[in-house]
């Protein structure tokens, strides 16, 4: 396995530029050769061990490891990620208006705690690049061999009323549908001003409603912060399974501050090793109250086999992750799907 030597001698040289620099560099060099790129990973990383193959929804997963949403906002390598071993894929987030995002610097490393700190603020070229781009793949005989889905989010200039609001979610969703496999509603970002009040029950359930009005049938999940008390976050779940929503991933990155991650001082969604505990804790609720009812995508601070074994023993169908990659490198997808084929744990 030579992913993890590779690794080794790439990571400090990646960590000595901006976080945000690193993260183009990456993207745009796998988007400029995916073919190249897909080849030589698949290689690198071996193929996917058998008998890890699961059901998500109305989906078939060839592995239970997903990419989480927010590291291919675009779509611009979607055909390398099931090369390093993942499973399914989460495009975006995108907005229906393309929109810059927050100020730079935005995006911030803490690399002793192993955790990120952003407020990207959906920087993105919005949901038609988006779904053009994924056309012309399926166009060309390219489509990658897992599910491939689009995180969809609110635009910032719409307001925040509830019209404007489903208009926008729907807009993008329409443009979407066609060409992705599932598509995931994103009201958990900490980094849009009010989209986190969207997840109040009422006017979710009727986001939700509309959303699904305009995904014909594809699987819709809805993805949610882990800054909500157990109670409310409970009564959440039941609104959205009440809707008729497909599944649910839990959780985003979080805005609390545990451990000594607070020290940066910096604003923004926290993801990585520190986040592992609250996630944990909140994706146990959200499997407790959906009782078997609806699929559950776990994510949040996960780096190691132990905890995807506890996830999915737990109840999960399947996990994402983001930061680990980041942090572990690129062959700790392998490592983890190895890891459970040959019995989980640690
Ligand atoms: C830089 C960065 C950007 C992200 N952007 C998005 C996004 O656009 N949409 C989204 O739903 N989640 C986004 N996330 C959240 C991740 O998908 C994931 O839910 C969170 O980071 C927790 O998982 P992790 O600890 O494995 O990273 C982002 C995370 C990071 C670190």
């Amino acid at each position: 396995m030579l992913l993890d030597p590779t690794w080794r001698i790439l990571r400090p040289l990646l960590f000595r530029l901006d976080p945000e620099r690193a993260h183009r560099l990456t993207i745009s060099t796998l988007h400029r050769a995916p073919r190249l790129a897909t080849t030589v990973l698949r290689t690198l990383a071996g193929p996917v061990p058998p008998g890890l193959s699961r059901r998500l929804g109305p989906l078939t997963i060839p592995a239970p490891v997903g990419l989480a949403a927010g590291l291919d906002k675009d779509g611009e390598a979607p055909t390398v990620w099931p090369a390093l071993g993942f499973g399914f894929v989460e495009l975006g987030t995108v907005t229906a208006l393309p929109q810059p995002g927050n100020p730079r610097p935005r995006l911030f490393r803490l690399p002793a705690e192993r955790a990120l700190i952003n407020r990207m603020g959906f920087n993105n070229e919005g949901s038609a690049a988006l779904a053009r781009r994924l056309q012309r793949l399926r166009d060309r005989g390219d489509w990658p061999d897992v599910p491939v889905g689009a995180n969809v989010g609110k635009s910032k200039v719409t307001p925040l009323d509830d019209r404007a609001v489903a208009d926008d979610y729907r807009t993008s969703v329409t443009r979407l549908r066609d060409v992705v496999d599932y598509l995931a509603i994103n009201v958990s970002s900490p980094n849009t001003p009010g989209l986190r009040t969207l997840q109040a029950v009422a006017p979710l359930r009727r986001l939700v409603g509309s959303v699904l009005s305009a995904a014909g049938d594809r699987p819709v999940f809805v993805k949610l912060a882990p800054d909500f008390e157990p109670e409310e976050l409970a009564e959440v779940v039941e609104g959205i399974i009440a809707e008729g929503a497909t599944g649910i991933i839990a959780t985003n990155t979080t805005t609390s501050r545990p451990g000594t991650t607070g020290r940066l001082g910096e604003e923004g969604g926290l993801s990585g090793a520190p986040l592992w505990p609250l996630a944990r804790s909140r994706i146990q609720t959200v499997l407790d109250t959906a009782a078997g009812r609806v699929p559950v995508v776990g994510v949040g601070g996960i780096h190691r086999v132990d905890q995807v074994a506890e996830l999915l023993d737990a109840g999960c169908a399947a996990v994402q992750l983001y930061t680990g990659l980041i942090y572990e490198g690129p062959g700790l997808v392998r490592r983890l799907h190895h890891g459970l084929a040959s019995g989980g744990g640690a």
